[in-house]
C-alpha cells in the first residue's frame, strides 16, 4: 500500500513557486498579492486563513488579511471586495466560507472579479470549468489532480466516484475529471443516494468529501483501489493536548490493507489546497502584468 503524501506534492510545487515569485518580481518591481477575507471567529477558518497568510510569507508572496467582526453589514463586505477588486496591487481576493449566518455567500462570491477570484468560486469560473475552458480551477480538487499526476495514477477510462456534491470539491472535481484527457468514468454519490455501498465498491478511484468522519470503511471499496481522502474533521480526543484530533472521512486503518494507495489525513489533500491557491495567485499576477491598460 502506497501512501500518497500531499505534503511531498505540495512542497515541490511551493518549491517551483517560490522561484516563480523571485523572477515575477525581478521582472515587474513587485510581488503577487494575495487578499483574503475572514469574517467571524470560526476555528478552523482562523487556522485556514492563517495558513494561507503564511504560504504568502513564505513564498515571497505580498498579502493583505482583513479580520471582520462576525456581524459585518453584507454591504460593506461587498463595498470591501469591489475596494479590492479596484485595487491593481491585489491580484487574487479570497473570502473564507462558510459566512455567518445573515451573509449571501452567494452574492459575496459573485462580487468578487472572476479575474481575481483565486477560489474559482465565482459563477464565471464554474462555467469555464464544465466546458474546459482556461480559468481559474477550485484549489482543492486541482489539489486532487496535482497528487494523481506527481504519483502517476491515471485517470483515463476509470471509473472514478466522488463522495460528495459540494461547489467546493464534488462537483467542481467531478466537472474536471470528465475532460478529454482526464476521461474519467465520474459517478458522484450523496447523502440521497440509494446502495452507496454498492457503488463506491466499483469505484477505480475513490475521492471522499462528505465531511463525515471515518465514514469510509473496508467493506465500501473495492480491492486495490486508490483513495483520495479530502475530509478535514475534528473529533474529541481526550489523549490530545488540544483535546481533539483531525481525521479525514475516511477509516484509514480499517481501509489500509486492502487498497493499493491512499492519501493521509493530515498530509494529504489540505495541503494541496493551499499550494494550488498559490499557483492561482501566481497564475492572476502574470494574467495582470501582461494586461494591456
Ligand atoms: N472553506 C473551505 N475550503 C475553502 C476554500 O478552499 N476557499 C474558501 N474561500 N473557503 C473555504
Amino acid at each position: 500500500m502506497q501512501v500518497l503524501s500531499g505534503k511531498e506534492v505540495a512542497n515541490a510545487k511551493l518549491d517551483k513557486l517560490s522561484i516563480e515569485c523571485d523572477e515575477f518580481i525581478k521582472q515587474n518591481g513587485y510581488a503577487p498579492q494575495l487578499a483574503v477575507i475572514l469574517v467571524g471567529d470560526n476555528p478552523a477558518s482562523q487556522y485556514y486563513v492563517n495558513s494561507k497568510k503564511k504560504a504568502c510569507i513564505k513564498l515571497g508572496f505580498a498579502h493583505k488579511d482583513y479580520l471582520l467582526s462576525a456581524n459585518t453589514r453584507e454591504a460593506d463586505l461587498l463595498a470591501l471586495v469591489e475596494e479590492l477588486n479596484n485595487d491593481k496591487m491585489v491580484h487574487g481576493i479570497l473570502v473564507q466560507m462558510p459566512l455567518p449566518n445573515g451573509l449571501d455567500e452567494q452574492k459575496v462570491i459573485e462580487a468578487i472579479n472572476p479575474n481575481k477570484d483565486v477560489d474559482g468560486f465565482h459563477p464565471i469560473n464554474v462555467g469555464k470549468l464544465l466546458i474546459g475552458l482556461d480559468c481559474f480551477v477550485s484549489c482543492t480538487p486541482n489539489g486532487v489532480l496535482s497528487i494523481l499526476d506527481y504519483y502517476n495514477i491515471s485517470t483515463i477510462g476509470k471509473h472514478v466516484v466522488i463522495l460528495g456534491r459540494s461547489n467546493i470539491v464534488g462537483k467542481p472535481m467531478a466537472s474536471l475529471l470528465i475532460q478529454k484527457g482526464r476521461d474519467a468514468t465520474v459517478t458522484i454519490v450523496h447523502s440521497k443516494t440509494v446502495n452507496l455501498k454498492e457503488i463506491t465498491k466499483t469505484a477505480d478511484i475513490l475521492i471522499a468529501a462528505i465531511g463525515k468522519p471515518l465514514f469510509v470503511k473496508a467493506d465500501m471499496v473495492k480491492k486495490d483501489a486508490v483513495i483520495i481522502d479530502v475530509g478535514i474533521n475534528r473529533i474529541d480526543d481526550e489523549t490530545r493536548k488540544k483535546g481533539y484530533r483531525v481525521v479525514g472521512d475516511v477509516d484509514f486503518d480499517d481501509v489500509s490493507s486492502c487498497v493499493s494507495a491512499i492519501t493521509p489525513v493530515p498530509g494529504g489533500v489540505g495541503l494541496m489546497t493551499i499550494a494550488m491557491l498559490m499557483e492561482n495567485t501566481m497564475k492572476s499576477a502574470k494574467m495582470h502584468s501582461t494586461e494591456e491598460i
